[in-house]
């Protein structure tokens, strides 16, 4: 009995991996559209599927970027300036980008631009700085999207959405893992409705990976910069061994965030370039064998486990 059941989990995971090697054929001809390129995942996966030789369109936040990249890669790449959050910079972006895909349509939109700081206590921000990261983490998103979907459409292409393993499980306050908790909603739906129209809709989730957005420097900085603006009642709250834990939270950011980029980009490629591509990816080891399986358990036993973790307030009870 447990030779055949033995037999069955090896033949299921056989089928799986046969399946996950196809590759979709043309790959030449397809245009791929990704947005935040200047730095991080978007810039890699920029090179990384230009050396595969698809026709990469790259948006990037700044011409600095965008001419950065450029010196990075191929003629075939092209570069345009995008600023998510400014409904003009979109549509003049999907103007660009359906001139040079034309009749073909555009094979791949990888929504990849984000933002997470400040991510602190929620009581130390304001609603402006909730606004600011879901503007881009989410309702630049959605317009990008809702922009190129003709085009996608038309290639019965895919349409990459990144997230995060904090789009499962909110660990912090501020609006990053909102952001990503939207981002993984919004998915969901689009997938399901594109579908009968043969675009498939993937989500990444990465775990911590070191690039700009997970700098110390930056956090710590974003983190004394709200604790400054938070009032004298809340600063007492909390009390300075608070701020001086939090911050201390960031360091081990150090360590762990040696996981290589490409684990990340290669989900990507996959699902760009795979006949069958997953609905999620959770690349990082973090992510797959500690934060994910955590999002599947018991809510009292995530919050005793965060709790554990988590710095006590000065006024705590
Ligand atoms: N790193 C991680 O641990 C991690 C984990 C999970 C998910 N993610 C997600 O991965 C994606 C890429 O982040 P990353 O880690 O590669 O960080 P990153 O290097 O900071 O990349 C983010 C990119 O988005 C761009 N961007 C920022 N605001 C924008 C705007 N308003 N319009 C257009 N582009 C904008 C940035 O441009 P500038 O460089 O010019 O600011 C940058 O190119 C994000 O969605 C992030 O949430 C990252």
């Amino acid at each position: 009995m447990w030779l055949c059941l033995a037999a069955l989990v090896g033949l299921y995971y056989l089928v799986r991996w046969y399946r996950e090697r196809q590759v979709v054929s043309q790959l030449l001809d397809k245009f791929v559209f990704i947005t935040g390129c200047d730095s991080g995942f978007g810039s890699l996966l920029a090179r990384q599927l230009d050396r595969r030789g698809l026709r990469v369109l790259a948006a990037c936040l700044t011409e600095e970027g965008a001419e950065q990249l450029r010196r990075q890669t191929s003629d075939r790449v092209e570069t345009v300036t995008l600023d998510v959050t400014k409904t003009e910079s979109i549509a003049a972006a999907a103007q660009w980008v359906q001139e040079r895909v034309g009749d073909r349509g555009l094979w791949g939109l990888v929504n990849n631009a984000g933002i997470s700081m400040p991510t602190t206590p929620n009581e130390w921000l304001t609603k402006q700085d909730f606004v600011d990261v879901l503007n881009v983490n989410l309702l630049g998103m959605i317009e990008v999207t809702l922009s190129l979907l003709p085009a996608v459409r038309k290639a019965r292409g895919r349409v990459v959405n990144v997230a995060s393993f904090v789009g499962r499980l909110s660990l912090f306050g501020g609006g990053y893992c909102i952001s990503k908790y939207g981002v993984e909603a919004f998915s969901d739906s689009l997938r399901r409705e594109l579908s009968p129209f043969g675009v498939k809709v993937a989500i990444i989730e990465p775990g911590v990976f070191k690039t700009n957005m997970a700098d110390p420097k930056r956090f710590m900085q974003s983190l004394r910069a709200a604790w400054e603006r938070a009032g004298p009642e809340v600063r007492a709250i909390y009390g300075e061994d608070f701020l001086a834990a939090y911050m201390k939270l960031g360091q081990p950011f150090k360590s762990p965030f040696r996981q290589d980029l490409p684990l990340v980009t290669d989900c990507m490629e996959h699902a760009l370039t795979a006949c069958h591509p997953c609905t999620r990816y959770s690349p990082g080891w973090d992510a797959k064998l500690f934060y994910i399986p955590m999002s599947y358990m018991p809510t009292f036993l995530v919050d005793a486990i965060i709790h554990w973790f988590s710095p006590r307030p000065a006024q705590a009870l």
